[in-house]
């Protein structure tokens, strides 16, 4: 049978293949709720922490009190760059994308502590150290980057008070540190997504975890998966006043653009992250005297629901909690990263308690019958 007349279907994108069983987490697009090991995300965002959220991600249940103040003092333990990757960091162009920066900080570690890259149920060592050390990657980068000294670790903080530290070089007020709290918890894990898949598939090898968070940096460095919250701003920022968003809004549909932060291949209804970190854009807005970029999407919610029945995704909302927050708009992604990385290396570990090497097939579409022509032949 010729390789065209196949009844093969290509479903492009992998849209709709169901690919690996998994008891991470769970999306019901239709009634717009997101569950993390059977829990609902609303709970985890009103109770817990980033680092309770990745023990739950990790070890498939809850942690008790002692079980969690010890993985804390474990991640903080973590924190401090070797000396080698410290001076790596600081030697790379000042204008380096943050994201290839970790790609290449994360990839560099794993040279540097090789008793942490062995496949297997070991890996969760690794889970321990890049969620401590991405914070201290990012710090790093950014204060050398404004020409500033690295800052001293600072044990007291937790996760995410240590990340807008090391990013801004304050410490947060409660409300903004709280807001970036739940943030990194919403952002922790999302099932099959495009950098979890790399990452999952890279481990299906047999390689280690490492080298699956560095595939996966990469995957999430791409506009379509994490960059959509850095747009949503710079739309903000286009549009500047409330009374102009129904012009532009209605001006860029009509010329069939996309409007960042609304629609989503699987929510069907607002994501439910959405709903949450719309609320605290309000509550750090009105702690900080500037409900400026929430009144503009509270507007532009309005516009694009009557317009295109579109609902908003947790990109909307994001990048101005992370604005507000003193954040520079290129630190956006890679504040995901360091809350992804915890749900990637849940995955990894579980891709590797039921390895199955992935591997898809092509529909061959070329031709099959060419005579090779020698070089000498074939014209100038
Ligand atoms: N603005 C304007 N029109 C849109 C948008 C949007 N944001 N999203 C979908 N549409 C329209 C699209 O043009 C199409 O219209 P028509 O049928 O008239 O051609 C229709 O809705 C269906 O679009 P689709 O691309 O087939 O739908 P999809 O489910 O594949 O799209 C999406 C999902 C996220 C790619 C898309 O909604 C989009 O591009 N949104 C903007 C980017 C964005 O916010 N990305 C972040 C997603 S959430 C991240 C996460 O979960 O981690």
């Amino acid at each position: 049978m010729s390789p065209t007349a196949s009844t093969q279907v290509v479903e492009r994108g992998l849209q709709d293949i169901v690919a690996v069983e998994s008891h991470i987490t769970f999306i019901d697009g239709q009634g717009g709720r997101l569950l993390y090991e059977g829990y609902d995300i609303r709970d985890l965002a009103e109770q817990s922490t980033f680092e309770e959220v990745a023990y739950l991600l990790w070890y498939g249940r809850l942690p008790t009190a002692t079980q969690l103040d010890d993985l804390r003092q474990r991640l903080v333990g973590l924190r401090p760059l070797p000396e080698p990757l410290a001076r790596l960091i600081d030697s790379l162009p000042t204008d380096s994308n943050p994201m290839d920066v970790l790609r290449t900080a994360v990839s560099a570690l794993a040279m540097l502590e090789r008793a942490e890259t062995q496949p297997g149920p070991s890996s969760i060592g690794g889970a321990l150290r890049l969620t401590a050390a991405l914070p201290s990657m990012i710090g790093r980068f950014q204060r050398r980057r404004v020409g500033l000294a690295p800052l001293k670790e600072r044990p007291d903080l937790n996760n995410a008070e240590n990340l807008l530290y090391q990013i801004t070089g304050r410490e947060g007020s409660e409300a903004e540190n709280r807001a970036l709290d739940v943030a990194l918890i919403l952002h922790a894990d999302h099932e099959l997504n495009a950098s979890t898949f790399a990452a999952r598939v890279t481990a299906s090898t047999l390689s280690d975890l490492y080298s699956a968070v560095t595939s996966a940096i990469g995957t999430l460095k791409g506009p379509l998966h994490g960059g959509a919250n850095e747009r949503a701003v710079e739309l903000l920022a286009e549009i500047g006043e409330v009374s102009r968003v129904e012009e532009v809004v209605t001006a860029k549909l009509a010329r069939h653009e996309r409007v960042m932060g609304f629609g989503h291949r699987v929510y069907k209804v607002e994501d439910p992250r959405a709903t949450i970190l719309r609320a605290w854009l309000h509550r750090v807005g009105e702690s900080a005297g500037n409900l400026h970029s929430y009144e503009l999407l509270e507007r532009m919610k309005e516009v694009v629901h009557r317009e295109k029945g579109l609902y908003p995704n947790v990109d909307l909302y994001s990048g101005s909690v992370y604005a507000l927050l003193g954040v520079p708009k290129d630190l956006f992604t890679p504040i995901f990263a360091a809350s992804r990385v915890a749900g990637w290396a849940a995955h990894v570990l579980e891709e590797y308690q039921d390895l199955r090497l992935i591997r898809p097939s092509a529909l061959y579409v070329g031709p099959t019958d060419l005579r090779y022509v020698p070089i000498a032949e074939r014209g100038s």
